[in-house]
Order: C-alpha cells, then sequence, then structure tokens
C-alpha cells in the first residue's frame, strides 16, 4: 500500500507520518517513511537544487522537470521496489503537492504537470491524507522551524489560504483516493484520525 501526507506547511504533515509509521510497524507492518522531494540518493540532491537559493533560481518549468526527474528517481530506486516487496510506503508529498505548488502558484501550470506526470510517472498514491488546517496557524507553526529550505518560505498568508483551497479542491478531483483529516487539534487528535482511515483502506 502506498500512502501520502499532503496539506499545507506547517499542517503537520511530517508529524503525522512519522507517528503513523510508527503505529504501523507496532502493529507489525514493514513500513518505508519516505518523502519528496528526496526519498532517494538522486532525488536528495535534486531536493538541495530545489529547496535552496535564490527563489528565482528556476524558472517554473524548469522547476517543474526537477521535481519530476527527482520523483522518477525516488520511484525507481526507492518507492516501487518497497512495494514489490510488499511494505507500506509512506510519503511525506508526492505529485500533488506538485499539481498544487508547481501547477498554481508559479502560472497556470497544471496542464504541463499532468502532461510530464503521465509521461513519467503515471502511478498515483493508494490513499492520500490531506491534513487541513487554519493558514494562519500553519504558517505561524511552519515559521518556528528554521533551515537552510527556505526557497519557497515566504509565501505569506494569503498564498497558504489559496494552497488550502488548492487543496481541499484536489481532494473532490480525486476522491476515490483522498481523505481529509481535520488537523487544528493537538497531534494525538489528528493521529487517532489518521489511524482509523489508514486502517478501514489497509483491510
Ligand atoms: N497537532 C499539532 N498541534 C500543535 N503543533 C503541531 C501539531 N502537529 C505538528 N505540530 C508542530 O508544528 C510544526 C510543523 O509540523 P510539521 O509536521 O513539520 O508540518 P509539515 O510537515 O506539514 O510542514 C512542528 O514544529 C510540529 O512539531
Ligand atoms: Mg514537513
Amino acid at each position: 500500500m502506498f500512502l501520502t501526507f499532503e496539506g499545507i506547511d506547517g499542517s503537520g504533515k511530517s508529524t503525522q507520518a512519522r507517528l503513523l509509521a510508527e503505529h504501523l510497524r507496532r502493529e507489525g507492518h514493514e513500513v518505508i517513511l519516505t518523502r519528496e522531494p528526496g526519498g532517494s540518493d538522486g532525488a536528495e540532491e535534486i531536493r538541495n537544487l530545489v529547496l535552496q537559493g535564490d527563489p528565482d533560481r528556476w524558472s517554473a518549468e524548469t522547476e517543474i522537470l526537477l521535481f519530476t526527474a527527482a520523483r522518477r528517481d525516488h520511484l525507481e530506486r526507492t518507492i516501487e521496489p518497497a512495494l514489490a516487496a510488499g511494505k507500506v510506503v509512506i510519503c511525506d508529498r508526492f505529485a500533488d503537492s506538485t499539481r498544487m505548488y508547481q501547477g498554481l502558484s508559479r502560472g497556470d501550470l497544471r496542464g504541463l504537470v499532468d502532461q510530464l506526470h503521465n509521461l513519467m510517472i503515471g502511478r498515483e498514491p493508494d490513499l492520500t491524507l490531506l491534513i487541513d488546517m487554519d493558514p494562519g496557524t500553519g504558517l505561524s507553526r511552519a515559521k518556528g522551524r528554521q533551515g537552510a529550505e527556505e526557497r519557497f518560505e515566504d509565501f505569506g498568508l494569503d498564498l497558504q489560504q489559496q494552497m488550502r483551497a488548492g487543496f481541499l479542491a484536489l481532494a473532490q478531483e480525486f476522491s476515490d483516493r483522498f481523505r481529509v483529516v481535520d488537523g487544528n487539534r493537538n497531534m494525538d487528535s489528528v493521529a487517532q484520525d489518521v489511524t482509523k482511515v489508514v486502517m478501514m483502506a489497509l483491510r
């Protein structure tokens, strides 16, 4: 089973992905916890190229190519081998994040994102958990983190609001695999909902 977490910055994706991995391991599943961009050696190198440095470092089109190249490597080297070995793969962000961030926020390039996805990736998760979150709270949580990966981080509240709406629209578009979880609660309550949704799907 291939599970992904999506949602705006600071919504709790990384936290919930880790808690879910711990839970499923306790239940006896073999779990690979991975993330995008990154998740394989080559893709982690591309991660540094896309998340660090000058915000104008890449054109929107080049950026989409880099994200797609990273995803292809991640899929070939990490995700597909793990799934073939019967493991549960939990991925912190996947193609839906590219549909959102590169498809919308940097010009209307969703068509290009979809074409490249069909050509080079051609695979969707079995289940996608959208952690839905108040944009202001998400932003202040995200700002509490400091680091070098700040190319996309001066987005501001307006864009966070648009991104939240965009993720909810994706959840409608792909309603067969998306489940929306309310992230405006303490970690354990959110984790309980996540576990419920995943246990239903694993059956
Ligand atoms: N339910 C929650 N309540 C309060 N703080 C949280 C909650 N979930 C995560 N956090 C904290 O908020 C910050 C962002 O969470 P994180 O999981 O990194 O979000 P994301 O990966 O979606 O950007 C972290 O410091 C994390 O510890
Ligand atoms: Mg994260």
